[in-house]
């Protein structure tokens, strides 16, 4: 187990962005390096080949970075943390098989790391680390779910989605108002000038916890498909501020009922989705106690892969040369787990 005053270094490949960190063993972080791919967005979306080679040429420096920037070397590391999965599988390889490679070769222990444990993991860096149990909701371009955190590695899944991730929804929409991808980010920022009363988006919960997105992207398709071109540029931001506030809505609604059902009283966020302003600000009026990431923190980062390792038991070197990386399914999320 990693001890307060040691080291880790943690790696994160999982899409398109190549990330290092420095993080001690009591959560502090050193360096949190995010290289994010800009080449995707002309094509509308992640080209895993492109992000798997992008991958390959900046994750050297990317680690040099890190460790610069923490003021540390190599040989002042103890512990080296991948995520193994789930994800693009040829964007992990290449992360994955680097981590291998560079523990093996200084001879150090590897904690490979579920990345969607990391989104909540986050939550346990410092400043101010929230301490279980909590109600986590993790809401990125992949995952949505809800999960009782009891101990740093005791979880239950309670709810998750059944159809798009919440990600997925504001990407969607984002792409459908010519926002560019992934357009989360820039939904966000043209909702601030838009009235978010001015449409009607459907909101819909399903089974007891869980949730669906399907309906909302189809219902601004359709809307727009009616509009004429100068009403579009003319109500965008109205769009945009109104649909965020049904995805917000959705989210929110969840979390309150989870509440009420577990009888919870502290809430945490993770996942791309919580750098959403409108989110950060309901989830914070929820009147319980609530753990709100930085931003870098809640995309996709390598600080949050180490604080996934903390309290784990490394695999000694050089017994994870045998580990492989998971495109997908993770024992945390399996049915029989709820
Ligand atoms: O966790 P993340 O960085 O990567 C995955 O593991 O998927 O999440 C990326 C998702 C994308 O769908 C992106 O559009 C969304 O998070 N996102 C946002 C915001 N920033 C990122 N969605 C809404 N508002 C934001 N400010
Ligand atoms: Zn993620």
């Amino acid at each position: 187990m990693i001890e307060p005053d040691q080291l880790m270094l943690g790696i994160e490949t999982s899409c398109d962005d190549t990330c290092a960190a420095i993080v001690s063993g009591d959560g502090r972080v050193l360096s949190n390096i995010i290289a994010s791919q800009m080449d995707h967005d002309r094509f509308g979306g992640v080209v895993p080949e492109v992000a798997s080679r992008r991958h390959l040429e900046m994750l050297d420096g990317v680690v040099a970075i890190a460790l610069s920037d923490a003021g540390v070397t190599l040989d002042e590391v103890s512990v080296v943390a991948a995520t193994q999965g789930p994800g693009l599988i040829g964007a992990l390889l290449v992360g994955f098989s680097y981590a291998k490679a560079l523990a093996a070769a200084a001879e150090l222990p590897l904690v490979p790391v579920n990345h969607l444990r990391a989104h909540v993991a986050a939550n346990f860096l410092q400043p101010d680390p929230i301490e279980p149990p909590f109600l986590c909701l993790i809401a990125s371009g992949g995952h949505t779910f809800l999960e009782r955190v009891s101990d740093h590695d005791t979880h239950q899944l309670i709810g998750e989605t059944t159809d798009d991730a919440a990600g997925e929804a504001f990407d969607k929409g984002a792409r459908l108002l010519g926002l560019g991808y992934p357009g989360g980010a820039a939904l966000d920022a043209l909702a601030r000038e838009g009235d978010d009363r001015a449409f009607d988006f459907p909101r819909t919960f399903v089974g007891e916890l869980d949730f669906s997105f399907s309906g909302i992207k189809t219902s601004l398709l359709y809307k727009l498909r009616e509009m004429p071109t100068d009403e579009f540029e003319r109500v965008k931001a109205d769009l945009a501020a109104s649909y965020q506030r049904a995805v917000v809505d959705m989210l929110v609604g969840r979390v309150e009922h989870a509440l009420s059902r577990t009888g919870l009283e502290r809430v945490a966020i993770g996942g791309g989705v919580a750098a959403n302003s409108l989110l950060r600000e309901r989830v914070a009026e929820l009147g319980v106690h609530v753990k709100v990431p930085p931003r870098e923190l809640c995309t996709d980062n390598a600080a949050m892969i180490a604080a996934a390792a903390i309290g784990i038991a490394p695999t000694p070197y050089p017994k994870y040369a045998a580990l492989d990386a998971f495109p997908s399914g993770t024992p945390a999320l399996a049915a029989g787990e709820r």
